[in-house]
């Protein structure tokens, strides 16, 4: 394993990983301490991202060490991941070539689709009528249209109404990887990469940032964004984010406080709600743990640094802007963003991606990440076969949703429910910090029983839905930020 200049590495480090974790005090701030510091911020620079106005990657040194070590840790997951998927493509492209070598219809399962959606469905799934679903707002409209006022409905032909259905879910997809980027990965690299500045390693903010970084500077840019890769592949022609603050933004529930909403059921809000009620009851004990008071956390010249390289350089959208005066960095504050950090970590990322895609998604002729074919502006498309992958590309579209699943996790002890199971990390905290994860571990644990014994109950319906939301189950997702 190759991990740059590891006397640098560790000369950025100087304050290593055995030291137990401790705020700093602008009153009384060790020379050392800040001299390390001072030597990480001459080290770490941040360098333009591939994708363009993107967060900021890592560079100078000790950055590109921290890539390095990244892709080499990420190196051992993909040799195990990417040997089983070899194994199953294998046998898929055995069963294609024994099935005439090509596809020869929409969906070589079934064709012609066996049912059509009419209005006494509509009525039985929704137990209403669509026009009594508008009234009150129930209808919810999704608008992918960029410029073009071509409108399909079912009095298309049935070809045109269906690329209009490609089309669609071709936008949901694309937004969904890029809204899972831009939401996720971004804010938490920038976030963490103002803390590489600011913050030694011995603070206990850049305990938890550490531990949730884990691996997280190994694909983006190089597998993924890098020329002929993942994207150009797949991807062909082609404090506004704090949980409640979204679903408010969009409508679906009451309030930024009140998680109330209109549904008979809403599986994704009860589960990611869990979840961030967790992380706010560690945040809120880890925090008190450190923090006597406001005061203290004030005094705190590396926190109140981060914060402000957070807003000013690392260019963090939305971050709680304390170097203003007129909103100190309370408390409050801290417990909100080391929760915001947890959710967009877990909840936002494994509902979006990790193995969500591969389970619920890709489905032929349906959700694809891009367009095989020019998409024509005018209506009356005879044939939708070449908008549609190949058996080729076809193949290649599951290995890049599969390679996103990591079955090996739970073994590994690298789910939620382990976030802060490891000894390393507790040895290093305050005694109330260690009880706090603790509950944390009880009561994620209790939550992944409760959405394994999901079912379907006598009328097909899991939670009022046809099908079972099993994507953020705390014992099978990762704590940390894995592609
Ligand atoms: C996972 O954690 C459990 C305790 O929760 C422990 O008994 C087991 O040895 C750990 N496994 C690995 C691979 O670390």
């Amino acid at each position: 394993m190759h991990i740059g200049n590891p006397l640098l590495l560790l000369s950025a480090l100087a304050l290593t990983e055995a030291s137990p974790a401790s705020i700093s005090y602008k009153s009384l701030y060790p020379l050392e301490r800040a001299t390390v510091v001072a030597n990480r911020k001459a080290g770490y620079q941040y360098s333009p991202s591939l994708i363009g106005e993107a967060a900021f990657f890592p560079t100078g040194l000790p950055g590109d060490a921290i890539k390095e070590q990244d892709l080499a840790l990420w190196d051992i997951d993909r040799k195990l991941t990417e040997g089983d998927i070899a194994k199953d493509i294998g046998a898929m492209k055995a069963a294609i070539a024994a099935h005439s070598g090509t596809f020869k219809t929409l969906d070589d399962r079934m064709a012609p689709m066996p049912f059509e959606v009419d209005e006494h469905v509509v009525k039985k799934v929704t137990g209403t009528a669509l026009d009594a679903l508008k009234a009150p707002g129930s209808l919810f409209i999704i608008d992918h249209q960029r410029g073009s006022n071509l409108v399909y409905t079912p009095a298309d032909t049935v070809t045109d109404r269906l690329l209009a259905k490609i089309i669609f879910n071709v936008n949901d997809m694309f937004h969904i990887q890029t809204f899972h980027l831009v939401a996720i990965h971004d804010v938490g690299e920038a976030v963490h990469q103002a803390a590489l500045q600011t913050l030694s390693e011995e603070h206990p903010v850049m305990l938890l940032l550490q531990r949730f970084m884990f691996q997280a500077y190994s694909t983006r840019e190089e597998l993924c964004f890098n020329p002929d890769g993942h994207w150009d592949k797949n991807f062909l022609i082609s404090e506004k984010g704090y949980l409640l603050n979204n679903m408010h933004d969009r409508g679906l529930v009451s309030g930024p406080h009140d998680p109330k909403h209109p549904f008979k059921s809403f599986p994704f809000l009860s589960d990611a709600f869990e979840i961030r009620d967790t992380f706010k009851a560690f945040s809120t004990g880890a925090v008190d743990s450190y923090y006597a008071s406001d005061a203290v956390m004030v005094d705190d010249i590396e926190l109140q640094n981060w914060f402000a390289e957070a807003n000013k350089v690392a260019k963090v959208h939305d971050f709680p802007q304390c170097e203003t005066g007129c909103h100190p960095c309370t408390k409050d504050v801290l417990v909100d963003v080391l929760t915001h950090f947890g959710c967009i970590n877990r909840v936002a990322h494994h509902s979006l991606n990790g193995g969500d895609p591969v389970s619920s998604k890709a489905i032929r002729p349906f959700h694809f990440n891009g367009m095989y074919a020019l998409v024509r502006i005018k209506k009356g498309v005879a044939d939708l076969m070449p908008f549609l992958p190949n058996p080729a590309q076809s193949l290649a579209y599951i290995v890049s949703l599969t390679t996103l699943n990591r079955p090996l996790y739970e073994e590994q002890n690298r789910t939620l429910a382990h976030a802060f199971g490891d000894q390393e990390t507790l040895a290093r905290m305050h005694e109330q910090t260690r009880k706090e994860a603790g509950a944390f571990m009880t009561r994620v644990k209790a939550l992944s029983a409760k959405i394994r014994a999901k079912s379907f109950n006598k009328n097909g319906l899991s939670e009022g839905v046809p099908y079972i939301w099993r994507a953020v189950n705390p014992g099978t997702i990762p704590y940390f930020f894995a592609v």
